[in-house]
């Protein structure tokens, strides 16, 4: 919960999101479903933490020093993130992002006068310049260039284990049955999961992942699949990324972006919370996996984003038709 308190400045915003029970789109089911509005940190994503705990453990251990180029990949949150980080300590942002990203989000990033590097979203993964191979080459090309990486980084997982994972834990009262998230670069889902799992071995953690990306694939029959194109945004890879733990994760869900899509409008019409794509996304898996469970357990969840950086999309029928969604 917010805290009564006189913030420092920005960054001291992050964290202490609110876990909300969810009591409309839940009322046919025994099972209880708690959402953690994670669009309630500072620049309005799940992405604050890491920006945050990343960038001040590289200055901690001399890596970075105000004045420096940050350089990372992103589908827009964790680069919003960094530009507050950066704007407040001193640094200076490049962002690689594909071409396909929300306009809201663009829009958004050039209000914090974010350097964009835009990548054709449909070059194949092992391309010299694809969305994944062009950040590390910037990285190394830019004087004081410094990578974050947070798909390979696990200071990425850490910052969830030391944050989200406490107060997930703290907020349900020690009494989960199931945690359930999506996995984009994997830091949320693997550094809650290792947390929870510490103070209780019996949690059961979910993923969720986008048709199109590999990881479902890969968790269930340990093969790479070829990646295709999708809508949803921040969640799914066409790599196997450092972040992502397996042995952390219990199941993986697969959805569509119509599902994920019609979810995220159902959470909006039901429970009057404006979510992102990807809530949409943990909404569903949370639903299936009650509805196979039928029995009164609790299941946390993650809310990544808002509906702010979607209203183009997401929440615009001619947007949802033209992709053949509505
Ligand atoms: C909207 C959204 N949801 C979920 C995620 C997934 O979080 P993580 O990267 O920690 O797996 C991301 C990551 O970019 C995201 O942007």
């Amino acid at each position: 919960m917010r805290e009564k308190k006189l913030y420092r400045d920005i960054l001291d915003g992050i964290g202490n999101t609110p876990l909300i029970k969810l009591n409309q789109i839940t009322k046919e089911l025994k099972a209880d479903i708690f959402a953690k509005l994670e669009y309630m940190n500072s620049m309005g994503s799940v992405k604050d933490r890491i920006a945050k705990y990343m960038v001040e453990k590289a200055e901690k251990e001399g890596r970075i020093k105000p004045g420096d180029t940050i350089v990372d990949n992103s589908s827009g949150n964790t680069a919003l993130a960094l530009a507050m980080v950066c704007a407040l300590k001193g640094y200076h942002l490049k962002i690689v992002v594909r071409d396909n990203l929300s306009s809201e989000k663009i829009k958004f990033l050039k209000a914090m006068n974010v350097e964009l590097i835009m990548i054709d979203h449909t070059l194949p993964p092992e391309s010299p310049n694809s969305y994944n191979n062009i950040a590390p080459r910037i990285a190394r090309e830019t004087p004081n260039g410094y990578y974050l990486d947070q798909h390979n980084n696990r200071e990425n997982n850490e910052a969830h284990y030391l944050s989200t994972g406490p107060e997930t834990w703290e907020q349900m009262e020690g009494k989960i049955d199931y945690f359930v998230a999506g996995v984009g670069t994997g830091g949320t889902i693997c550094g809650v999961s290792k947390f929870l799992k510490e103070k209780d071995s019996g949690i059961n953690v979910i993923g969720v992942d986008p048709v199109g990306s590999i990881f479902f694939d890969y968790f269930h029959s340990k093969k790479i699949v070829k990646p295709s194109p999708y809508f949803l945004e921040g969640l799914g890879d066409e790599f196997l990324i450092g972040c992502v733990d397996f042995s952390l994760i219990d199941d993986i869900y697969q959805i569509t972006d119509k599902e994920a899509f019609l979810m995220t409008r159902e959470l909006a019409d039901k429970e009057a919370i404006l979510a992102g794509g990807s809530s949409g996304a943990t909404m569903w898996a949370s639903l299936k996996l009650a509805r196979e469970v039928d029995k009164p357990v609790r299941i946390a969840t993650i809310f990544a984003d808002s509906a702010t950086r979607y209203l183009s999309t997401i929440y615009n029928d001619d947007w949802l038709m033209e992709k053949g969604i509505l």
